[in-house]
Parts: structure tokens; C-alpha cells; sequence
């Protein structure tokens, strides 16, 4: 991870349960080629002891403003000025307040207003405080001024309940902190659909299609190394999460747009690569369906699934900007034109689908983009590689518009 190797980083570590995970993500920063420095607040103390971050970090570790032998030794401004990178993990919903208003009234707080270093925050707490307004309008103040956020994650909290709130794990923190380097969606909430849709026919049996999710999640790992905060909701497929991607797994589109409403208004970005099934059984049996003894058919009758790209696309407050994805056998630039008119998207990435290296089930692919007043053409690539190609159109587009 060549970003982080030499890199001077200072670890705040606040009070949270998640702190015991901090020593682990010192350790990880110096197999990077980081030298880790760690400043505690008194509340992180109560969770882990200075001697654990002294012993992984090979450092003193500090965390009193006002002892004259630590200043003695290493000032808390000769501290700020060493500090290429301030990280701190966890970040409570108290230690985001205060760096909000600005407050220096303990050695951490203090350090952050004293430095010119940027500050990534890999936030941890109770879902609720999370989902807090007081929470989400210093989150989103801190990303205005520039401060990055990594997650947090969602699932199962130490206080029992399920939902976001997680600190990130360590791996995933260094992931994200080593990056592409380029900021530009820095704490910017991106949401994703990924992967196919299952439509119950009875069950043992489904409609569904040849989408296996690669599509979707190469963007979610380009966007999230630019620093988003990265949500994917994806249908049933064998793809991996990337580093510091929140996946929420669904299997039906109803259950996909159900997840996705939930989130876009609270989302910057929305791209919608999933192949999510037009229409859906007007009724799934209860049991599984038997062949019949004559040689008649089976007439299935279906409904129309609701289209989330358009519901996205429509919403009159908060909309994010909209990104599209056109599945294409014939006339590509003719439909997908058509389809980003129709159905309101900002932009809209079209594939070929059904021909040799691109679209479903293969490692490459290659995009016709079109938008408003533009259109461009992204060369045949691996599918993380064309996904940085398009995640950069996509920031540069984004920033146009806002
Ligand atoms: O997953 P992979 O194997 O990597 O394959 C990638 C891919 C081919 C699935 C991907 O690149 C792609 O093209 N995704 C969109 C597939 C699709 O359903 O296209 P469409 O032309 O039918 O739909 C147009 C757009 O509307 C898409 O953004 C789709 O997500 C969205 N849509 C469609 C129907 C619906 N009910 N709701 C929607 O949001």
C-alpha cells in the first residue's frame, strides 16, 4: 500500500466499545509502512489501557493536554505539526460534536484544531445515535469542510440491537485510508444496486437472470476508494464486499425497492446496476407446482415490478443524482438514450448483453455513457478497471451538476 508507506499517522481512539478493535488497526497501519502515533481521550482509556497502543504502536502514547513531561517530551503542537494523516477510530457521537464546534478541551480536540493534516473518521455507535438529526447534520458538516468519513458499518451492535453504527473493521479502515487518492467524493453517501432479482414462481422455483453482481460491486469498491460512503443493496449473487462497502442482501426487486426508497433520500449518489426483473409471478404457490398428466402448458401470469431507477429519479426532495444502466441486445445508443429520457436518470451507462466480453457473466466489459448534453465511450476493461473509468465521468458529472 504504497500511500501509507512513510506516512506519519496520529490515531485518535475515543470512547466506545469499538476500541478494542484499535490496537488491531495500529498494528495494520504499521505493516502498511505507516509510523502510528496514538493520542487517547480519557474515556478510550476506560476501554483500553495506554501500555496495549504503546507496545503495537513502538511509541509513547499521549493523552493528557495539560502533563508537563509529555510536553516536555513531544508538545501537543510538535504533535499536530508530525501528523501527515489524523485518523480516529473509533470516532464517538460526542468526539463528532465537539470537532464540529470546534472545542480543544482535551489533548485529541485540541490536536485536530491544531493541524493542517486531513481527518478521516471512522465513526462507532448506537444505531440510533447514528440516525440522530444532531448526528447526521455534524456528520454532514464535518464532510463539508472536508473531514472523511470510513462507515460506519451496519449489523449487530454490542448493545443488541442491528443496524448502522458499526466502526468499520481495521482492515477495511487501512483499505480505504491507502485508496486512490483522489477525495473527490470524500464522505459523499453513494448507493448501489447489484446483481439479479428472484421472483418466486412457487418454492423451489424463480425468474431471474445471468447478472452475478461483478458489475455492481467493482463500482461500489471504485467509489468507496474515493472516499465514499458506500451502500450496496444487491440481489442474490456470489460477488465480494469490498473494503469498507455496506452490503444489504435482498432477493426480490419489492425487497430491493423497499431498501432502496428507504435510503435515497439520505443518499448523494444513486447507481442502479442491478438487473432487476421487470415483472414478477402475480401470485408465488404455496407449494410446489406439479407437472399435469395431459400435455397442456403452464400459462404463468405476471405483474409489473415497481421500476426503482424511475421512483429514484422522481423523488421532488433530496433526490440524489441519478445513474442508470441500459441492458442492450439491439439499437444500443437508440434505447439507452431513450431509456435515461424516460425514465429520468442524470447519466446512463449502456452494455451489450448476450455477445463475448461484456455485460452478464463476464470479467470485461465495455459502456456507451450518455447524459443530457454528452455522450462518451469506455473501452473494453476488466470490470474494476472500466468501473474507475465510469466512476470518474460520474464525479466529474456530479460536481458539474451541483
Ligand atoms: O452483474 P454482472 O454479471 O457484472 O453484469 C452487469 C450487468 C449487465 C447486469 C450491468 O452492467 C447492467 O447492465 N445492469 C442493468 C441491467 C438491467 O436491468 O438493465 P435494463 O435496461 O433492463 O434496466 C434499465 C435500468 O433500470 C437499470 O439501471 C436497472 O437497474 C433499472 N431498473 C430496471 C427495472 C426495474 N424494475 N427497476 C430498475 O431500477
Amino acid at each position: 500500500m504504497p500511500k501509507l508507506a512513510g506516512c506519519h499517522i496520529l490515531l485518535g481512539v475515543t470512547g466506545g466499545i469499538a476500541a478494542y478493535k484499535s490496537p488491531d488497526l495500529v498494528r495494520r497501519l504499521r505493516d502498511a509502512g505507516a509510523e502510528v502515533r496514538v493520542a487517547l481521550t480519557a474515556a478510550a482509556m476506560e476501554f483500553v489501557r495506554p501500555l496495549t497502543f504503546q507496545a503495537v504502536s513502538g511509541n509513547p502514547v499521549h493523552h493528557d493536554l495539560l502533563d508537563p513531561n509529555a510536553e516536555a517530551a513531544m508538545g501537543h503542537i510538535e504533535l499536530a505539526r508530525w501528523a501527515d494523516h489524523i485518523l480516529v477510530a473509533p470516532a464517538s457521537a460526542d468526539f463528532m460534536a465537539r470537532l464540529t464546534h470546534g472545542f480543544a478541551d482535551d489533548l485529541l480536540a485540541t490536536l485536530c484544531l491544531a493541524s493542517d493534516a486531513p481527518i478521516t473518521l471512522a465513526p462507532a455507535m448506537n444505531r440510533l445515535m447514528w440516525a440522530n438529526p444532531a448526528t447526521r447534520a455534524n456528520r454532514a458538516t464535518l464532510a463539508e469542510r472536508g473531514v472523511r468519513f470510513i462507515g460506519p458499518g451496519e449489523g449487530d451492535q454490542a448493545c443488541g440491537e442491528t443496524g448502522a453504527g458499526r466502526m468499520s473493521e481495521p482492515s477495511d479502515i487501512v483499505a480505504a485510508l491507502a485508496g486512490s487518492g483522489d477525495d473527490r467524493l470524500a464522505g459523499q453517501r453513494i448507493l448501489i444496486t447489484a446483481g439479479p432479482t428472484r421472483e418466486a414462481i412457487d418454492p423451489v422455483r424463480y425468474l431471474s437472470n445471468r447478472s452475478t453482481g461483478a458489475m455492481g460491486f467493482a463500482i461500489a469498491a471504485a467509489a468507496a476508494a474515493r472516499g465514499g460512503e458506500v451502500t450496496v443493496v444487491a440481489g442474490p449473487c456470489p460477488a465480494a464486499t469490498p473494503a469498507g462497502v455496506t452490503r444489504i442482501d435482498v432477493e426480490t426487486a419489492v425487497e430491493m425497492h423497499e431498501a432502496v426508497i428507504a435510503r435515497a433520500g439520505d443518499s448523494d449518489l444513486f447507481i442502479a446496476a442491478a438487473a432487476v426483473a421487470d415483472y414478477r409471478a402475480a401470485e408465488a404457490a404455496p407449494e410446489k407446482l406439479k407437472k399435469r398428466d395431459d400435455e397442456g402448458g403452464l400459462t404463468l401470469t405476471l405483474v409489473r415490478n415497481p421500476d426503482i431507477l424511475r421512483e429514484v429519479a422522481a423523488l421532488r426532495s433530496r433526490r440524489p443524482f441519478v445513474v442508470g444502466f441500459a441492458a442492450e441486445t439491439e439499437r444500443l445508443a437508440e434505447h439507452a438514450r431513450d431509456k435515461r429520457r424516460r425514465k429520468g436518470a442524470d447519466l446512463i451507462a449502456a452494455n451489450w448483453v448476450g455477445r463475448p466480453d461484456s455485460g452478464f457473466e463476464s470479467e470485461r466489459n465495455a459502456l456507451e455513457v450518455f447524459w443530457e448534453d454528452g455522450h462518451t465511450s469506455l473501452a473494453s476493461a476488466p470490470k474494476r478497471e472500466l468501473a474507475d473509468a465510469l466512476m470518474e465521468l460520474i464525479t466529474e458529472q456530479y460536481h458539474a451538476k451541483r
